[in-house]
């Protein structure tokens, strides 16, 4: 524990905020269940607020108020209050709007009820190039989305992604990442970044610069090692407010590509995030070992539902290279991942040796791809990262995206 940092009294931050008054029942707003997720950590206070799609204009005012009390609080130096108005899975649907005018074709509205919908500008692409249903889109002024999963945590999922965006980077690419693991957030850590995120006028995050990408994680909001038990609607509104509330690009200065760490499994949250995004398509990491494989065709099979494509497999801690000859020791066996690229009809992208260097490189938020672009493991990902690159160039035969404001 750091002797500079205070945690607040977690008793006198609910006390603060149910002297803040619902507007819809009158109650205090702990007592009326608008405190959910509370974060209470050293010098930081945060929580979650989900409220009914409509009433989000209601409840702006009581966000804020609610931070700046947080604010007001003892060992509370940073306050952060999500408001959100996704509703989850386990939700009754609400209301039916009014009817609307059909949007042109081709046209695809920002998501209603988001705190920024006013401001908010939706990315298109046709419907015939992106059968994921109708609520599928890209975050504004992002040109690419590609998700980046495994089926299971360790495999080096982060690492990957991390060292993939770089590799983007490096190429002349503007390239953002998600971390969109909201249970077990390590892109902070990666980057070597612990920086607070600023709200931009149209009160949106602006996300962080470091390494030449930006980056957006639930890690900057709230420490990294604080318990996140967020039931899913929630995460996934979490994850939700991540991609589309994220000043990711302007239309003068467009994101190329936005890398997703996306949460580990293949469960409701990682469906509805592939859902919810135009993905241009997604990467499997994998390690070699047969049970990791398995996996890997359950996560095809998640992205084939959603019709995303799958830009190919990555074997990662494939081989120990020996420390003297650098001749592959292969521990689990090696070139499974290969076979089960072949098996799901998908590109293999190539192997990352197990290398010290670049765990190392993790831990000291310097990322290896980004300071030591020359590094035979760097080499690697740059290679992959091209390859994805020509696969996506040579595959897209879509329109320009038009851009309509709502
Ligand atoms: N190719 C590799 N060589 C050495 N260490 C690695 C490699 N890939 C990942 N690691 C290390 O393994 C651990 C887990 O990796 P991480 O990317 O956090 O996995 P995930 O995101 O899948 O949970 C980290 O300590 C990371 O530095
Ligand atoms: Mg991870």
């Amino acid at each position: 524990m750091s002797g500079m940092s205070q945690t607040p009294d977690r008793a006198a931050v609910l006390a603060a905020l149910d002297r803040i008054i619902d507007p819809r029942t009158g109650k205090g707003l702990a007592t009326a269940g608008l405190v959910q997720g509370l974060v209470v950590a050293p010098d930081r206070a945060g929580f979650m607020m989900e409220v009914a799609p409509g009433d989000v204009a209601t409840y702006a005012p009581v966000r804020d108020a609610a931070e700046a009390a947080l604010r007001r609080l003892p060992g509370v130096q940073k306050a952060q209050v999500v408001l959100t108005a996704d509703g989850g899975t386990d939700r009754t649907p609400p209301p039916t709007p009014p009817a609307e005018p059909a949007p042109a074709p081709g046209t695809v509205r920002v998501r209603r009820g988001s705190r920024l919908s006013a401001e908010a500008v939706a990315q298109t692409t046709p419907p015939a190039a992106r059968p994921r249903g109708e609520g599928s889109q890209n975050p504004a002024h992002v040109r690419r989305v590609i998700a980046v999963s495994s089926a299971k945590g360790g495999v080096g999922k982060s690492t990957v992604a991390v060292s993939l965006a770089c590799a983007f980077a490096h190429l002349g690419y503007a390239t953002g990442i998600l971390d969109a693991d909201i249970y077990g957030p390590s892109i902070p850590r990666m980057l070597g970044s612990d920086a607070d995120p600023q709200t931009n006028a149209d009160r949106k995050l602006v996300p962080i610069e470091a390494h030449g990408l930006k980056a957006m994680s639930i890690g900057f909001i709230v420490d990294e090692g604080a318990p996140m038990i967020w039931r899913g609607p929630m995460a996934s509104s979490a994850v939700n407010q991540l991609i589309n509330d994220v000043a990711w690009g302007t239309a003068d200065q467009p994101l190329d590509l936005l890398i997703i760490d996306m949460p580990p499994g293949t469960g409701d949250i990682q469906l509805t995030l592939a859902q919810r995004l135009a993905l241009s398509g997604a990467v499997i990491v994998s390690t070699p070992q047969e049970i990791a494989l398995i996996d890997v065709r359950r996560g095809a099979a998640m992205f084939e539902k959603t019709a995303t494509p799958i830009l190919g497999v990555i074997e990662n801690m494939a081989y120990f290279p020996h420390p003297v000859t650098g001749e592959p020791i292969e521990i689990f066996g090696r070139g499974g991942a290969r076979t089960t690229a072949e098996a799901i009809g998908a590109p293999f992208l190539g192997e990352a040796p197990i290398d010290i260097a670049l765990r190392q490189s993790c831990d000291d938020g310097a990322p290896l791809v980004a300071v030591d672009p020359g590094h035979p493991t760097s080499q690697r990902f740059l290679a992959m990262a091209a390859a994805i690159a020509e696969s996506l160039e040579s595959g897209d035969s879509r329109p320009a995206p038009r851009l309509i404001v709502e």
